[in-house]
Order: structure tokens, then sequence, then C-alpha cells
């Protein structure tokens, strides 16, 4: 990590999920540095699971990303500032099977601890260790509407809860 990252507790998160993850978007980033791939997300959460600080993401399987999510032990969730939003808005809209999208959008990679990849840039690192992956499931849906809303190509997003193992701001 570059030297003006501080690290903090997950405690001293201070964001708010709902702003932080729905309405500014965060990346999820997979595998190793010169081996990885990002994608926005705007879907997801963190709280408290199975007695450790955890945070949600759901990626959907015809993602490049999605791989590299299913190889990686360790991944991290990347919050930026307002001048990125269009960074995020590329990275969610091309992929990165067609070429380096982030060489492409300028943004600068910096190994974690745990040799996962986030950003120098980024104002908010969670370093995720993965705890749990699985698909969610057709009829396990209670509102079928929001089933069929969101999946009439059947494609279920897979939700991966991670063990918020580190985490950085600046
Ligand atoms: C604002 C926004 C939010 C998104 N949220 C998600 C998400 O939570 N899960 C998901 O699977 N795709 C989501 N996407 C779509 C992916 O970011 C997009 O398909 C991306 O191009 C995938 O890149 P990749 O093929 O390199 O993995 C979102 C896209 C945008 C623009």
């Amino acid at each position: 990590m570059t030297s003006d990252f501080t690290e903090i507790t997950a405690t001293a998160i201070r964001d708010n999920p709902f702003q932080a993850i729905g309405k500014d978007w965060m990346l999820i980033t997979a595998g190793p540095l010169g081996d990885c791939n990002s994608m926005t997300a705007s879907w997801g959460a963190w709280g408290e699971l199975w007695n450790r600080p955890v945070a949600v993401c759901f990626v959907r399987p015809q993602r490049h990303t999605f791989g590299y999510m299913e190889r990686a032990e360790q991944y991290t969730l990347s919050f930026f500032g307002p001048a990125y939003r269009q960074t995020l808005e590329y990275l969610g809209t091309h992929s990165g099977r067609d070429g380096d999208k982030v060489a492409a959008a300028g943004l600068s990679p910096v190994a974690t601890p745990s040799a996962a990849v986030t950003f120098a840039e980024a104002r908010l690192v969670l370093e995720c260790r993965k705890l749990y992956a699985g698909d969610l499931l057709r009829d396990a849906f209670v509102d079928t509407g929001v089933r069929d809303e969101m999946y009439a190509a059947g494609d279920y997003h897979r939700m991966y809860v991670g063990e918020v193992v580190r985490a950085w701001t600046r």
C-alpha cells in the first residue's frame, strides 16, 4: 500500500454503505498485481456476520471479474471520490475481456498485504478474505416479482461474503 493510506479497523469506517455502495459505487478487484480485473458494483453491503466484520458483494456469472473472484482467496472493495465517477462508469460498462480497461481508465494498481490489488486513487479500501460464495437461488426468492424483474435472463448473481481483514482510508 502507498504511504498516504491509513489503516483503520472496520468499526472505524464512517461511510454510510447505502451512499458509498449504492449511490457512489465501488470497484471489486480480484487477482494479483499483473493478473487482476476490476468491475464497478453498486449492490452490496457491510456489517457483522459469523462474529466477524464482513462485506457482501454480488457478481453475475457473465462478468470477466467472475473467474477472478472464483480463483481469488482475497479481493478488494475500493471506493473513490466524486472526481472518479466517470472512471467507475467506464469500468462498469467495459469488460476486461476486451483489453486492459484499468490501464485505459488511468488508475494506478497497488498491492495490499495479502497480495490483492487496489488503487492509489481510492479513498477507502476494504481488503476481504472470501468466506462464502454461493449463487442466489431461483426458488429461494420470497418476492418473485423482484426475481422476475432482476433475473429474467436467469443469470443469478453469485454472492460473496468476505471477512474485512484490513481497511484503509486517506
Ligand atoms: C453503476 C454500476 C453498478 C454495477 N453493479 C454491478 C453489480 O453489483 N454486480 C454485477 O455483477 N455487475 C454490476 N455492474 C456491471 C459490471 O460492472 C459490468 O458488466 C462490467 O463491464 C463488468 O466488467 P468485466 O467484464 O471486466 O468483469 C454494474 C455496472 C454499473 C455501471
